[in-house]
């Protein structure tokens, strides 16, 4: 049986997991995950900085098809960075038929982005993708492959044909994957398709076949990704709903605290030893982060972890440095609050916020921004009257939203969680010429505890901190 790490530093996005982080954690021998949910956005809009350091432009260089690295250079890189204030380039949204220059920039971003993680040491470096953002799964996926990422982790949706198409695209061989499409009527053509010769600039030798870790928050998913999926599964990662980011609804009507937060019942437990009994590696997700929770895991029959909060706000993180030290400074006067928002995100899966002066966790200022859906990666597809494919997010205009047949109610209270997540690592987009988009920071419950990682007298921490302390957690169980 494969050996596989202890500790998997868990995909945050956007862009919170950037290969910095995944690149020191890989390093030091555990798994560093880059998150690999809209990297083109993050690709585009680095050049556009002036890629500082020279590291994407470094990447393409090692990019496998030079005509395409160039052409993306050309249209986006500008040397010494767009004027501040200006906003960044548009690009196509995601859709079922990407235009090209959108499919050449989910390769050649998933590429550099795992080329990086992978630079100056031999450890394993994995990609998380979440499945819900279908459109984007196939070119982002072959172009990681040609980085040779050595693990692909995906959840947020029943990833089963995905298995699959990694033995496909291990080969160069065309796959397809079938976009969710509401009111689809049988016959109607949903199924995207992708294929590599199409964009090979030279002929390339077989690809590492990545192992597939699914995230899942159930039992019952995770025995279906063992039974019924595509091709192998090597692994599963349980997340439990204390983690950072989406969590899985409650199961039933949906409950909420006087404060509204939804409520876990019984019913929302994971069953372990069930899970022992479907015999492949698994690993525990939420609240994780600490070396007892790992050494629990570990007596439970897990092969380890994973953990996103406690990395999160490591050194090496892409997270904005100045929310990292206020919601540092929070945590150590004991007023950080990570508040569980059963409404914020389009796709109407709770999504944990961290309260933070300054950014969309307050109502007032996001009240005040404009509803305007301009990067898309959440929108819903669906069956338009006269047979087509059209898309819809409950963040954009009620109005334009109503118009497309969304559900009016759908629109309370949700935010454009698209533009905050790449506020929160350094991109945001200017609107109007003038309005910056601000961040909407997630966390895991387990904020609250990251001081703990912090060495005596200093104000930050670094991913290896995080390790070291975790690491505690295996060496007692050793002994
Ligand atoms: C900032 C942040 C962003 C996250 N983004 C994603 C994501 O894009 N995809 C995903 O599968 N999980 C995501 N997660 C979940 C983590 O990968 C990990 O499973 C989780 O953080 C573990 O729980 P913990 O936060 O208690 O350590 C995110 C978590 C955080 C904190």
């Amino acid at each position: 049986m494969a050996k596989h790490c202890t500790i998997i530093q868990g995909g945050m996005g956007v862009g919170v997991s950037n290969w910095k982080l995944a690149q020191t954690v890989s390093k030091a021998g555990q798994l560093g995950v880059v998150s690999g949910t809209a990297l083109d956005q993050i690709l585009a809009r680095r050049l556009q900085d002036g890629d500082q350091g020279g590291h994407m432009r470094r990447a393409l260089e090692a990019f496998p098809f030079p005509v395409m690295a160039e052409r993306i250079l050309k249209t986006y890189f500008v040397s010494g960075g767009k004027p501040a204030g200006t906003p960044y380039k548009t690009i196509p949204l995601l859709a079922k038929d990407n235009p090209r220059e959108l499919a050449e920039l989910c390769i050649a971003s998933n590429f550099a982005e795992v080329f990086l993680a992978r630079e100056g040491h031999c450890n394993a470096v994995g990609i998380n993708y979440l499945e819900k953002i279908q459109a984007a799964l196939l070119p982002c996926i072959y172009g990681a492959m040609l980085a040779g990422v050595e693990y692909i982790l995906m959840g947020a949706g029943i990833p089963l044909k995905i298995p699959g198409v990694l033995d496909l695209f291990a080969e160069h061989r065309r796959a397809e994957y079938g976009m969710h499409v509401v009111g689809a009527l049988e016959g109607d053509n949903t199924t995207m398709h992708f294929n590599p010769a199409d964009f090979t600039e030279c002929k390339l030798g077989s690809l590492t076949r990545p192992k597939f870790l699914a995230i899942v928050s159930s039992n019952t998913l995770a025995t279906t990704m063992v039974k019924k999926a595509s091709g192998r599964v090597d692994g599963l990662i349980i997340e439990m709903r204390t983690a950072g980011g989406h969590n899985a609804p409650p199961r039933g009507k949906l409950q909420l605290t006087d404060a509204g937060e939804p409520i876990y019942g019984e019913r929302d437990d994971i069953d372990i030893a069930k899970l022992r009994e479907l015999g492949i590696p698994f690993w525990l997700a939420g609240g994780y982060g600490h070396p007892e929770k790992l050494r629990e895991a570990l007596s439970l029959g897990a092969t380890g972890v994973q953990v996103g909060t406690a990395f999160e706000f490591a050194s090496e993180s892409g997270l904005r440095e100045d929310y990292k030290r206020d919601l540092l400074q929070k945590v150590i006067s004991g007023t950080a609050h990570v508040f569980t928002d059963p409404l914020a995100s389009p796709t109407g899966f709770p999504f944990k916020v961290a309260q933070l002066e300054g950014t969309y966790s307050e109502p007032e200022l996001y009240a005040a921004r404009p509803r305007i859906c301009n990067l898309g990666f959440l929108r819903e597809a669906y069956r338009t009257s006269e047979g087509d494919i059209g898309y819809r997010c409950p963040a954009e205009p009620t109005t334009v939203y109503a118009s497309k047949g969304g559900n009016a109610e759908d629109v309370v209270g949700r935010k454009c969680i698209c533009n905050g997540l790449l506020a929160n690592v350094g991109f945001p987009q200017v609107l109007n010429g003038q309005r910056v988009e601000l961040g909407i920071v997630t966390a895991g419950d387990d904020l609250v505890s990251i001081a703990q990682f912090l060495p005596p007298g200093q104000s930050y921490y670094s991913a290896l901190d995080v390790i070291a302390a975790l690491e505690k957690g295996c060496s007692v169980l050793s002994t």
